[in-house]
């Protein structure tokens, strides 16, 4: 295939940016959507140009470090993926894709299609863990657990810490991303201690990285690549409210 891509290039926080037009020729429709622009950066630095600055770690959808807005839709067309899942049979020869980094004030631009996420290890730095200790693995087995809370658990708990949520919302809020990781903890009985201190500690660290409210749109939902569905948001809500009652 032969596409054209329109890519935001950006020299540093401080530089304006803009969209940048390259031709990326010979794209075989196996190729992961990464893969093909790694194929493009070998093209520039050959020419001696700069590569495009972009993330990626695990390339299988499990570390959350890739964050690209393929026209205009974090993660790319394909629901329930990452866009280092995400793979070029999804586009046709001759197409224009246009490719942006996540936009939010609490994720500012580091360089080109590359965001500062460390907002989100400051929430979680702010109350999204367990400080008491609960003991190993086989002391974690002991304890009798519903089936149904478990997956509730498991469920939130496969968040992986992308960003794709607050890059969707209008008001750039970080509502689903919280609402996971405090579900996560506040069904099972090891969260029970902290519960009243996590959620109010999380949700103030968030208002004070810029982070927008909630206003129920559901865009965070849609393009969540672990498809963590907003009823975390009720529940984070649920437990605020119950914390203001217990403060
Ligand atoms: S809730 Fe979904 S979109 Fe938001 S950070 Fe977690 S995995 Fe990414
Ligand atoms: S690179 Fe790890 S989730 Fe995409």
């Amino acid at each position: 295939m032969r596409l054209t891509l329109r890519i935001w290039r950006q020299a540093g926080p401080a530089s304006a940016g803009r969209l940048v037009d390259y031709t990326a020729d010979g794209v075989s429709p196996d190729m992961s959507f990464l893969e093909m622009l790694d194929v493009v950066n070998e093209g520039l630095v050959k020419k001696g140009q700069e590569a495009i600055a972009f993330d990626s770690d695990c390339r299988e959808g499990i570390c959350g470090m890739c964050s690209l807005v393929v026209n205009g839709i974090p993660h790319g067309p394909d629901r329930g993926t990452t866009v280092c899942q995400l793979h070029m049979r999804r586009f046709k020869d001759g197409d224009t894709i246009t490719v942006e980094p996540w936009r939010a004030r609490a994720f500012p631009v580091v360089k080109d299609l590359v965001v500062d996420r460390s907002a989100f290890d400051r929430i979680i730095a702010a109350g999204g863990y367990i400080s008491i200790n609960v003991g190993g693995a086989p002391d974690g087995n002991t304890i009798p657990i519903p089936k149904t809370i478990a997956e509730t658990a498991m469920d939130s708990a496969a968040c992986i810490g992308c960003g794709a949520c607050v890059a969707a919302c209008k008001n750039a809020s970080a509502h689903l991303f919280m609402g996971a990781k405090i579900s996560q903890l506040a069904v099972l009985p090891q969260g029970e201690v902290e519960r009243t201190r996590r959620v109010t500690a999380m949700i103030a660290q968030a208002d004070a990285e810029g982070f927008g409210s909630c206003s129920n749109e559901g865009e965070c939902e849609a393009v969540c690549p672990k498809e963590i569905p907003i009823s975390n948001i009720a529940r984070m809500t649920r437990e605020y409210v119950r914390a203001q009652w217990q403060r």
